[in-house]
């Protein structure tokens, strides 16, 4: 099987994005690097990118007219690389439906709560504010709403009576970087089906 060229778009300081190219190059994830794109000069994930062995570069919003001709750059970028799977890991863009449709269900998100609960930003804060005794973390395919694609693969993380919002927070980025690079491994074995909303994940292998 050849393998797939994954590529990442971000927003930020780029840990989900770092466990993700860790992964790949350790071979524990068969893929090849294509590009991560940031729509912040400064996001973290832009200076760690040479050190992981990943091209970078920074697609700055406010250089466009409006979103979709942002993401129409976007995906020229993603097209040049090869790209065959997007990894949206700390993305702080909604996609408009131009690139949902390019890559329809080829672009994976990370949400640090358990969809359908808790969508959109601060899920964690929002989780733990409402009381919630189990929240969590979900990868899932990108559609044209906000958080509301199929659901690849999610894990549970208990919220007990001496936690705090920020150390909750950092439970769920541990699950975060464990369930990311499970799903992208899947996908990049080909693993992978999609039936309606449901996503299957062939084990026998
Ligand atoms: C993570 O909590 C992720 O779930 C959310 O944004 C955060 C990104 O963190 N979508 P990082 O940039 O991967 O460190």
């Amino acid at each position: 099987m050849a393998k797939k060229t994954v590529s990442f778009l971000v927003s930020g300081r780029g840990s989900n994005f770092t466990a993700v190219m860790k992964n790949i190059n350790q071979g524990i994830i068969s893929a090849k690097p294509g590009i991560v794109i940031s729509d912040k000069p400064d996001a973290g994930a832009l200076s760690i990118a040479p050190e992981l062995g990943i091209d970078s570069v920074c697609i700055n919003p406010e250089n466009f007219s409006g979103r979709e001709e942002h993401e129409r750059e976007v995906y020229r970028v993603l097209k040049k690389y090869h790209t065959d799977l997007v990894v949206a890991a700390g993305y702080m863009r909604i996609l408009t439906p131009f690139l949902v449709r390019k890559f329809r269900n080829r672009i994976m998100n990370i949400h640090p709560a358990l969809l359908p609960s808790f969508p959109g930003v601060h899920a964690q804060k929002k989780a733990f504010d409402y009381g919630v005794k189990i929240t969590g973390c979900t990868v899932h395919f990108i559609d044209e709403g906000t958080d509301t694609g199929p659901i690849v693969m999610q894990a549970a993380v208990e919220i007990l009576n001496q936690d705090t919002p920020s150390g909750l927070a950092a439970k769920i980025l541990s699950e975060e970087h464990r369930i990311l690079p499970e799903a992208v491994r899947l996908f990049c074995e080909d693993r992978i089906r999609i039936a309606g909303r449901k996503v299957i994940i062939n084990q026998d292998q």
